[in-house]
């Protein structure tokens, strides 16, 4: 790709801390609760990820942590969220049910229109604001008929992405949007059906490879310019420097024993005060 001059825009993204993070059941071929988690050190590893963010100007608001729900800290999975709209997650499995609950609330607190999902629908883990197009996952979280529910409360087209390797078991896991004309993706995470529908929509996007997918790379957040993403993925570190993007890589090391990454601590809220 040719070096280009990128371009931040001022974003508003959820967090929520490791406080009870743990990983205590298996939901991904990442989690072993026979290895034990250093939650101090998760706790460490998000908190620079919220300062980096905070230090490149975003807003950071923040949903509290809930005991007993030691996946919580990953807030992308908790809604998407889009104008004035918040589509609060049905999870998959029931050990993180009690979440939405948390959601619900919080994003009625604010004011926005909020309903829960009435089939499993992991929220931004699995959905993708991309300019005009809604990216949405499906395979093994979000089930693709909530991609019809997605489609008319936003009222904006859903392109459905079908995703075949479990170690990439959210969307957010095997593409990142970088800007609304770039992605970044691995397309042996996708059916060749949704490779082509990638080739097509986005001609120009970075393909990274294997090894750079499995340290988690893809698993990243950009604000059109700075993409903060984690350590180790060597290769497409250096594809997105090459594309004029400036990289920050994190140390997840312990947020890895979950299956998560940088992206799935952060909800982005494509909400008015980042829109208008
Ligand atoms: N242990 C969590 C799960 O399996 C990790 C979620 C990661 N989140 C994400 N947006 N990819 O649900």
């Amino acid at each position: 790709m040719e070096k280009t001059t990128r371009q931040a825009t001022a974003r508003h993204y959820l967090m929520c801390p490791p406080t009870h993070f743990d990983v205590t059941y298996s939901i991904n071929p990442w989690m072993d609760p026979g290895k034990p988690a250093d939650r101090s050190i998760a706790v460490d590893q998000w908190q620079r990820i919220h300062d980096q963010l905070v230090g490149l100007g975003h807003a950071v608001d923040i949903v509290p942590p809930l005991e007993g729900l030691p996946d919580m800290v990953f807030a992308a999975n908790g809604a998407t969220v889009y104008g004035d709209r918040a589509l609060v997650a049905r999870f998959r499995f029931p050990e993180r049910d009690a979440e939405s609950a948390e959601y619900l609330d919080w994003f009625a607190a604010k004011g926005l229109k909020v309903r829960q999902a009435t089939l499993p629908n992991e929220g931004e883990g699995d959905y993708l604001a991309a300019g005009p197009w809604l990216l949405a996952g499906n395979g093994f979280r979000t089930d693709r008929r909530s991609h019809v529910e997605s489609e008319e409360y936003f009222g904006r087209p859903v392109v459905g992405l079908t995703l075949v390797n479990d170690k990439f078991y959210h969307l957010d896991t095997a593409l990142a949007v970088l800007d609304d004309r770039t992605i970044m993706y691995y397309p042996g995470a996708f059916t060749p059906g949704s490779q082509a529908i990638l080739r097509e929509l986005f001609p120009t996007a970075i393909r990274a490879g294997y090894e750079d997918a499995e340290a988690f790379g893809l698993n990243a957040v950009s604000d059109g310019k700075h993409v903060l993403m984690p350590e180790g993925a060597a290769g497409l570190t250096a594809q997105l420097r090459d594309a004029g993007f400036e990289t920050f890589g994190m140390d997840v090391s312990e947020l890895l024993l979950a299956g998560g990454g940088v992206k799935c601590c952060t909800l982005e809220l494509h909400d008015q005060s980042a829109i208008w």
